[in-house]
């Protein structure tokens, strides 16, 4: 397995998160309302993971080779008063670089962009810059990783973290680039070579936004994933997961949830008894329910490539909750139809053994700890820490000012997995806590939608989704979206496919299963096709070293 770890999802970061697999073989999930105590236990180990992917120090002698190199950026790009920099660190590859190629920049997002470089060796920045001779950049988010803007997180030093700043950061760095390169390679500007900017999810719709705001920086972008409508409530979260997952697996979960509300609602011995039976009896209500239904993160790992790490939990999960049930139903549909259909069907063994997991996956992640000290959000303490290391803090900064998506129960009269005590209310309390945000704050996402929302397009602007991705809702193929219907060249909805899964590749497109081998052929040609017309514009001469 590559990675070594389980890959799943902190359901407040959009990109990647990380959980460790324990020894026993359940993975180390996060709730979507990350519990401080469990966050400790592993914030080392997640670290270290995403550094070690830094292919720099790859053990596979054929990768290709990716420089780690600094560069001085501004601090703030609005205040003319405010001269400072900070080193922005981006790593750089010219081994298939032939003249007249794009320059490929994929956005590092809201991590540290040593987990990216993989995909600049084998994935969709290996099939662009080999296919068309460009030269290959991944370029850390300011905050992230190493990329220290401030010598700590207070929340003084935090008001630099937006995505304005950040969008600026990508079109002076394409600008200013050339200074810091070889005298050869002092053509590398927007103005005599293409920039052609990768983002995947929240990178993904800073690629995007781009083509609004700094099109003369990047000539094109390819958007995957890319969640251009923010707010505070995302309860669709969970919706592909709901419509998409195993239907007889989503029943027990619908049901579990049901129970749930209706049980705490009353309270009492049935409560208790239900609480008890998932392992979570010391635990507040909502702390429950968050830590039984953290599960549903995990949904988000799920790739074609069963080899990467996580893509295949959801599945363990689901055929761990519905071992022993006669699951011949095969249509894919939610708990009413089932149950009506089926009504044979054994939901209470599901639900039985759902919470024989819970308790074991509880054990994993908790060990002998107190479960309150390890799940439970409510000790203010667990929020504090203000240095470089809390680097928790930054998504969750962005999270609490401009993006939201918090993760609560669907709307009443809907049908929901997560269970509806699990509210906006108990959700906020990340922000309250973190950030000493008064209770009523205001999560300004319009400093998102202010860049078009689902109705963004532009001429050279390309949309990758994923019919499972949970934040499919978020992109432009939600079918909350008036245009989510796309059939043009530029908009591709990948079948059966997760988050940005066009991201990662085989290096080998040939090897790769055909749905996917299209997309990224497709993607080749779109990018080939932009840097024709950039080279034609300026009456240049290009051909693409290699067919395909
Ligand atoms: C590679 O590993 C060495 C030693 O372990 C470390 O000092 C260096 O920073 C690593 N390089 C990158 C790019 O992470
Ligand atoms: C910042 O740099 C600009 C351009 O170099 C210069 O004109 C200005 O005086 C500088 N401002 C400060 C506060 O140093
Ligand atoms: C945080 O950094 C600022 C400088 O940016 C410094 O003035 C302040 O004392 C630091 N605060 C803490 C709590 O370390
Ligand atoms: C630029 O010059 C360096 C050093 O002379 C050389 O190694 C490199 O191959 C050249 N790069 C290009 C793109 O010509
Ligand atoms: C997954 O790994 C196995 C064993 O290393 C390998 O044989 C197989 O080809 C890999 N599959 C993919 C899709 O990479
Ligand atoms: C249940 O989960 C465990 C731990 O992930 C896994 O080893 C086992 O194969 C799963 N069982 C089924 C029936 O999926
Ligand atoms: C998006 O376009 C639709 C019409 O296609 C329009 O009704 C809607 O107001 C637009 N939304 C935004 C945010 O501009």
């Amino acid at each position: 397995m590559r990675g070594g770890l389980v890959a799943a999802a902190v359901a407040v970061f959009t990109s990647v998160s990380l959980v460790l697999a324990g020894e026993d073989g359940f993975p180390r999930y996060q709730p979507a309302f990350q519990p401080p105590g469990l966050r400790k236990r592993y914030e080392e180990a997640f670290k270290a993971e995403l550094e070690k992917r830094s292919l720099d120090n790859s053990s596979d002698s054929s990768a290709i080779p990716y420089t780690q190199l600094w560069f001085p950026q501004k601090v703030d790009h609005f205040d003319p008063s405010n001269n400072n920099t900070f080193q922005q660190r981006y790593w750089l590859s010219t081994h298939f670089y032939k003249p007249g190629g794009p320059i490929f920049v994929l956005e590092g997002g809201e991590t540290s962009g040593a987990g990216r470089i993989e995909y600049m060796q084998t994935g969709i920045g290996r099939y662009i810059t080999e296919y068309l001779g460009g030269i290959g950049i991944v370029l850390e988010h300011r905050y992230y990783g190493k990329s220290h803007v401030t010598p700590n997180l207070t929340v003084e030093n935090l008001k630099w973290l937006d995505t304005a700043q950040s969008l600026k950061d990508n079109a002076y760095f394409a600008e200013n680039l050339w200074k810091e390169l070889p005298a050869n390679l002092s053509h590398i500007r927007p103005d005599t070579a293409p920039f052609i900017s990768y983002g995947g999810s929240y990178a993904g719709s800073k690629s995007a936004f781009l083509q609004v705001e700094y099109p003369e920086a990047y000539y094109g972008s390819l958007a995957s994933s890319a969640v251009v409508w923010a707010g505070e409530n995302f309860w669709e979260y969970n919706e592909p997961l709901r419509q998409r997952g195993d239907p007889v697996c989503i029943a027990i979960l619908e049901e579990t949830a049901r129970r749930i509300d209706t049980y705490s609602a009353v309270g009492g011995s049935e409560w208790l008894e239900f609480k008890e039976l998932f392992g979570v009896k010391r635990l507040e209500d909502r702390d429950a329910a968050n830590f039984i239904f953290g599960v549903l993160g995990i949904w988000q790992a799920g790739n074609w490539d069963k080899n990467l790490s996580g893509a295949k939990s959801w599945d363990l999960f689901c055929g761990n909750i519905t071992d022993g049930l006669d699951d011949v139903y095969g249509s894919r549909d939610c708990t009413e139809k089932i149950l009506s259909e089926r009504p044979d069907l054994d939901l209470e063994e599901g639900i039985y053994n759902f919470a024989r997991w819970t308790r074991a996956s509880l054990r994993s992640s908790c060990g002998n700890a107190d479960v309150d000290k390890c799940v439970g959000t409510w000790d203010q303490k667990g929020y504090e820490g203000e240095s470089l290391s809390d680097s928790w803090r930054l998504w969750s900064w962005q999270v609490c000012t401009e993006w939201g998506y918090l993760i609560p129960g669907a709307p009443m009269g809907l049908p929901t997995l997560m269970p509806r005590i699990v509210d906006l209310a108990y959700l906020r309390r990340m922000c309250q806590y973190s950030f000493k945000m008064a209770p009523d704050f205001v999560i300004d996402s319009s400093k998102v939608l202010k860049y078009g929302g689902y109705n963004l397009t532009a001429p050279r602007l390309m949309y990758i989704d994923g019919t499972h991705d949970p934040w499919l809702y978020a992109t432009p193929h939600s079918p909350h979206s008036p245009q989510h219907d796309r059939s043009d060249h530029l908009s591709i909805l990948i079948q059966d496919a997760w988050h940005h899964n066009d991201e990662n590749g085989l290096g080998d497109i040939s090897k790769e299963p055909l749905r996917i081998q299209d997309v990224h052929l497709r993607e080749i040609e779109v990018v080939r096709n932009w840097v024709l017309e950039f080279h034609k514009d300026k009456g240049n001469k290009w051909e693409p070293p290699r067919r395909f």
